[in-house]
C-alpha cells in the first residue's frame, strides 16, 4: 500500500477514537471535581493504615456508596490521577495518591494544589458561558453580540463577584492558589530586579496572596495590595502589606514598581493600554507583568513535549478568556509589543519561568 494511503487510514483510525473526547471529555473534569468535593486525595493521604487504601476503607472514610466510588476510582486510575496497587498481604488492591491527585487537595495551601481553581472553573456560573461561544464567534461585527458570560448572567464577571459574595470568594481562592504556585518561581527568576525597590503595588491583587509572598521574599519592600473596594473588604491582613481599594481605570497608587498578574489578559487592547498607562504614571521604575505569551508558531519549533503541553494550556486559557471575559485574550509577543508601545513604555524584557506564565518587565 502506498505510504499516503496508509497515512490516511491511520488518520481515520485515530479520528474514530479521538472524536469521543469531544463527546464525553467532560467526564475527566467532572470526575476530578467529584474527587475534590469528596476530599478523596485527603482521605487516602491521611488514612491511618499507611497502606494502599482499599475500596471498603475509602468508602467508609468518606461515607460513599462503594459501587459508585469504585467506578469513579476506576476512571481516575485509568487517567493516572490515582494509582491502584496490591495491598501488602497481596489479597486485594488499594489506592494511593500521585503528584497529580495531591494537586487536587482542597485543604492544602502548599503552592501545588490547584483544587480551588478547578472548583471555581467547574461551578455553574463559570460552566454555562462555555456553551455560548458560537454566538460571539458568529457575531459579524465585533461586540454586536454580548459576550458569553454577560449573555448568561446579564453582567460581567467582576460585577458578579460584587453581587454574589460566594462566587467572589471562589474566584479569590482560585486566584490565590495560582499565586502560591507561580509567585515564588517568579521571585527566584527576578530577584535582581527587586534590589533597591522600596514600594510595590500589586494591581488587581485580589485578596493579597501574591503581595504577601513578595514581601516575604523581599523583606525590604513595603507592599500595597490594590483591588476593587469589595475585594479589598475581604482581603487578608498581612505584615508589610497595605490594602488599598480603588479602580485601576481611574488611578493606581504611586510606588517604585507595579506588579500586575493575570489582570491584563482580562481586557481587550483599548482597556489594556489604559491600565498600562495608569501603571506607567503611578511609578518611576518598572512594571512586572505576569501573563502568558502565545508562541508564534512559525518562529518556534515546539519539539519538546513539555513545550507543547504548556502551549496547549495557554491556548485553553485564551478560549477561557473568550468565554468568561468581555474583551480579554491571551497575547502573542507581537500583541504585547503593540499594547506596551501604545502605552508609552520605552522598552521591555521577557523572563521565562518555565511555566504557562512568563514575566514581562516594562520600563517607562
Ligand atoms: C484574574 S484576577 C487576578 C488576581 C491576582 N492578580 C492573581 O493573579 O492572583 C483579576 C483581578 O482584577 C481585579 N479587578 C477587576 N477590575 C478591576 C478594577 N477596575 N480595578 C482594580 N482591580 C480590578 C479583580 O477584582 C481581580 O481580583
Amino acid at each position: 500500500m502506498e505510504e499516503s494511503k496508509r497515512n490516511l487510514l491511520n488518520e481515520e483510525a485515530k479520528a474514530s477514537l479521538d472524536i469521543w473526547r469531544y463527546a464525553l471529555g467532560i467526564a475527566d473534569i467532572a470526575a476530578a471535581k467529584c474527587a475534590i468535593d469528596l476530599k478523596i486525595p485527603e482521605a487516602i493521604e491521611t488514612h491511618p493504615s499507611s497502606q494502599p487504601v482499599t475500596l471498603a476503607e475509602l468508602s467508609s472514610t468518606i461515607s460513599a456508596s462503594p459501587s459508585h466510588l469504585r467506578r469513579i476510582m476506576r476512571f481516575l486510575v485509568h487517567l493516572g490521577v490515582f494509582k491502584e496497587v496490591p495491598t501488602e498481604d497481596g489479597l486485594t488492591t488499594g489506592y494511593t495518591n500521585t503528584p497529580l491527585s495531591r494537586r487536587m487537595m482542597i485543604t492544602k495551601r502548599d503552592g501545588k494544589s490547584m483544587a480551588p481553581l478547578i472548583l471555581f472553573e467547574t461551578n455553574h456560573e463559570m460552566l454555562a458561558p462555555w456553551l455560548s461561544l458560537s454566538s460571539v464567534v458568529s457575531s459579524p461585527v465585533n461586540g454586536s453580540h454580548p459576550p458569553p458570560f454577560d449573555a448568561v448572567h446579564g453582567k460581567d464577571v467582576w460585577a458578579l463577584t460584587k453581587d454574589n459574595p460566594c462566587f467572589g470568594e471562589m474566584i479569590n481562592e482560585a486566584m490565590a492558589c495560582n499565586a502560591r504556585r507561580v509567585v515564588p518561581r517568579l521571585a527566584g527568576a527576578c530577584h535582581d530586579l527587586f534590589d533597591g525597590v522600596a514600594t510595590v503595588v500589586d494591581v488587581g491583587g485580589g485578596t493579597g496572596e501574591a503581595m504577601g509572598i513578595l514581601v516575604k521574599e523581599f523583606p525590604w519592600i513595603k507592599g500595597f495590595n490594590f483591588d476593587l473596594p469589595h475585594v479589598i473588604e475581604v482581603a487578608q491582613v498581612l505584615d508589610g502589606v497595605e490594602n488599598v481599594g480603588g479602580d485601576m481605570f481611574d488611578s493606581i497608587p504611586k510606588c517604585d514598581a507595579v506588579f500586575i498578574k493575570w489582570v491584563l489578559h482580562d481586557w481587550g487592547d483599548e482597556d489594556c493600554i489604559k491600565i498600562l498607562k495608569n501603571c506607567k504614571e503611578s511609578n518611576i521604575g518598572k512594571v512586572f507583568i505576569v501573563e502568558s505569551i502565545i508562541r508564534d508558531k512559525k518562529k518556534t519549533m515546539m519539539v519538546e513535549e513539555r513545550d507543547k503541553k504548556l502551549e496547549y494550556v495557554r491556548l485553553m486559557l485564551d478560549i477561557a478568556m473568550m468565554a468568561h471575559t468581555t474583551t480579554g485574550k491571551e497575547r502573542t509577543l507581537k500583541e504585547w509589543d503593540f499594547v506596551l508601545n501604545e502605552a508609552g513604555f520605552a522598552r521591555y524584557e521577557v523572563r521565562d519561568i518555565d511555566d504557562v506564565h512568563c514575566v514581562i518587565i516594562a520600563y517607562p
